[in-house]
């Protein structure tokens, strides 16, 4: 059998670079090279694609961006590639090294801005190529978390209490919106950029001083702020795959030792509790996994996405709290754990996304 060509692109512009060189480098690992021929094209910080062709090891550890450049001095060429929409001859792209390649596949390993939000996908779009996880609206939704709270409120879903603001609107009239949300909230709340990952930018405000440095905080973020109730419970997660069928992987439950799972409990202290699978009653695992699938439906998921909850204390109500579309994908991380748990081996899931992506592709065309 021919082998399949597949672009897998790693780093990206957002904050998120990191965790998506560690993610990419265990999916490059993992896959079948007796089946795929990889082409990798590394993102820099700055937003420049680069062609590389080193060892994966140095992918992880940030060395990649030199060694691409190293390549385009000895060789004399200009490192980067470009994507041709070219009607005939889709899915062909031209490495500035000269080369050209039929792409069957890509896997976009990118997480938060620019990589998750649907304007790579758009691109691939634009490009007529399969791309392994959502399309271009399930994207931008699940990232915009005002957007996909509204959406997934319409259809019943629920969630913690929620307001949406623009930080124009807060410079303009401080007090006035600083009234509103102690008239509409108890301390301590939730203050997040809406377009956001990895905890970052987001504060647990528990009085006036703190809201406002954590609405100025959100506002470096972004020019949307989601404002939330706190929710006292457990952090419950559940990967989804598929398409039209999904399936939804059994639970894990997060136990972060911070107040709250920040990006230091996330990524620097590395004393967060994972339990795959959670420890739950029968019936509440499984309508977190229907509730899962059912989120995933109604946002127009493909591919992959973890979907994660709080089970509320005292109350055991289950809320959603965001849908990931492009979630952490090392081999430990909890959406290849929950997969591994139900059944699903690590290998095998890359085969799965990709075969996914194929299914995708022909339906819409
Ligand atoms: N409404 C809430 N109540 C309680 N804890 C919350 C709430 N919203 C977020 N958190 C905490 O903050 C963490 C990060 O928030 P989240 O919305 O998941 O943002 P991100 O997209 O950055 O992961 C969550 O994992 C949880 O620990
Ligand atoms: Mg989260």
């Amino acid at each position: 059998m021919k082998k399949m060509n597949i672009m897998v692109i790693f780093g990206g512009k957002s904050g998120e670079h990191e965790i998506s060189l560690i993610s990419a480098a265990s999916i490059l690992r993992a896959m079948d090279k007796n089946k795929y021929n990889i082409i990798t094209i590394g993102i820099t910080k700055k937003g420049i694609w680069k062609l590389y062709e080193g060892p994966i090891d140095e992918i992880e550890n940030g060395n990649w961006e030199e060694i691409a450049d190293r390549a385009e001095r000895k060789e004399g060429f200009k490192n980067r590639m470009s994507l041709l929409p070219t009607g005939e001859d889709n899915g062909i792209v031209t490495l500035s090294n000269g080369k050209t390649e039929k792409i069957d596949v890509i896997f976009p390993v990118l997480h938060g801005p620019f990589g998750e939000d649907g304007t790579i996908q758009g691109l691939f779009e634009m490009m007529n190529i399969p791309y392994v996880g959502a399309g271009v609206l399930a994207s931008s939704v699940a990232m915009d978390k005002g957007i996909a709270k509204k959406l997934l409120q319409a259809d019943g879903i629920p969630q913690a209490k929620y307001d949406v603001i623009r930080f124009k609107q807060y410079k303009q009239d401080k007090t006035g919106i600083i009234e509103k949300i102690e008239d509409y909230f108890e301390y301590p709340v939730f203050i997040k950029p809406a377009n956001m990952g990895s905890s970052v930018g987001i504060t647990k405000a528990h009085n006036r001083k703190e809201l406002k440095g954590a609405i100025e905080l959100a506002g470096e973020h972004d020019r949307k702020i989601v404002i939330e109730e706190n929710i006292g419970g457990r952090e419950i997660e559940c990967a989804v795959l598929g398409n039209d069928d999904p399936i939804a992987s059994l639970p894990a439950e997060i136990i972060p030792t911070a107040e709250f799972y920040d990006y230091h409990d996330k990524y620097i202290a590395g004393t967060t509790r994972f339990v795959v699978p959670a420890d739950l009653p029968e019936d509440t695992t499984e309508k977190v996994r229907d509730t899962a699938i059912k989120v995933y439906k109604l946002l127009d998921c493909t591919g992959l996405a973890r979907v994660d909850f709080f089970i509320e204390d005292g109350t055991d109500r289950i809320l959603l709290n965001e849908v990931n579309t492009m979630p952490g994908f090392t081999k430990i991380s909890m959406y290849p754990k929950m997969m591994d748990v139900t059944g699903i081996k690590y290998e095998d899931l890359i085969d799965r996304l990709i075969a996914l992506a194929i299914e995708r592709f022909n339906e819409r065309n």
